[in-house]
């Protein structure tokens, strides 16, 4: 499934850039291959223009903000938020400005980031209660350009059956390759899947997990939100809530940032973020390793079924499942080149 190529999934937000670089913008983003610039306007919200100016198509994202308009580096047009042209300075001051316009994106602030939708979103951006819950701290663990698919990343988020192998230098337990069974609820943002996992505990996680053990376990609520976001909700024994929002944002075919946002119950001096950030990016990177060796435009398994021979991949085959059946919804087919 290459993203560029299925349009509904243009309906859908997806985090760029933290707010704070918009902020000190413009800034480029290219986001499911449609390249674009975000600034903040004069009211303090993002805004999403196509990267092009229409006089003679210099990237906007090389000129410069002025009072919360955008200005062209090459001859000074300028332009709103809404991608309007409202000035263009070798024009007397009483001629009239010619009604031109770049094309806009709907853009919003949330979580720290600019969220951006290409088309009318079909759904909102999804709640995170702990955002502003004085309990947790938020972390931005990761934004990292992977040359991996969307779905991939989807699917490994749910696939417990990879910890035993591609994880075994830190978490995984290789003499326990069959994980325990998913339950899954689903829902109408797509599905929760609740399951333990049972870990190893080298000395590096302690202050992760809240605990010395050798071994432990995660209690965890996995969920998913169509079509590339994933909530993973963990308690550790300890109390310890390790909660990671992951977003494979679509840059392009075979292209995401990964966008991670992390939130805690326990303070700096309990485990500094810097530990926290160092861990996860231990597992998160062995990840990368074998997520780059896949191939980005596999289709959705639907025929091949491997699945159905590993019982622990039921959030797989929902997942895909759900993916065919808003594109159908939406009047499109599942585009595939390489299957
Ligand atoms: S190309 Fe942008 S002002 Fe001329
Ligand atoms: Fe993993």
């Amino acid at each position: 499934m290459l993203t560029t190529k299925q349009k509904t999934l243009r309906h859908f937000w997806y985090p760029t850039l933290r707010v704070d670089e918009v902020a000190a913008g413009p800034r480029p983003f290219r986001l499911m291959g449609e390249d674009l610039v975000l600034f903040m306007t004069a009211e303090d919200r993002p805004a999403a223009l196509e990267d092009r100016c229409c006089h003679r198509t210099a990237k906007l994202s090389k000129g410069w903000c002025d009072a919360g308009l955008i200005v062209c580096g090459y001859h000074g047009w300028t332009y709103d938020g809404d991608g309007v042209l409202v000035r263009i300075p070798q024009f007397d001051p009483d001629r009239a400005i010619p009604k031109h316009q770049v094309r806009s994106f709907h853009a919003q602030a949330r979580y720290g980031y600019v969220w951006v939708a290409l088309e009318e979103p079909l759904a909102p951006i999804f709640d995170i209660p702990e955002d502003s819950d004085p309990g947790f701290r938020r972390i931005f663990q990761f934004y990292e350009t992977w040359q991996t698919a969307p779905l991939r990343l989807m699917e490994n988020s749910f696939d417990n059956a990879h910890f035993a192998f591609v994880h075994q230098a830190t978490f995984g337990d290789a003499k326990q390759p069959k994980p325990r069974v998913y339950s899954i609820e689903e829902t109408d943002y797509g599905f929760k899947a609740t399951t333990v996992v049972d870990i190893l505990n080298p000395p590096a996680a302690h202050a992760v997990t809240g605990t010395s053990d050798p071994t432990t376990t995660r209690s965890m609520v996995n969920h998913w939100y169509l079509p590339f976001a994933r909530r993973m909700d963990m308690t550790y024994p300890s109390g310890i809530r390790h909660i990671i929002i992951n977003v494979a944002t679509p840059v392009a075919d075979g292209e995401i940032k990964l966008v991670q946002l992390l939130y805690r119950n326990d303070t700096e001096a309990d485990c500094p973020t810097e530990k926290l950030i160092a861990w996860d990016a231990t597992i998160v990177h062995e990840d990368k390793e074998v997520l780059e060796s896949t191939s980005p435009d596999a289709i959705l398994d639907v025929q091949r079924r491997i699945e159905a021979h590993m019982p622990s991949d039921r959030p797989g085959l929902i997942m895909r499942k759900r993916l065919l059946d808003l594109l159908h919804a939406h009047g499109e087919q599942e585009v595939t080149y390489q299957y």
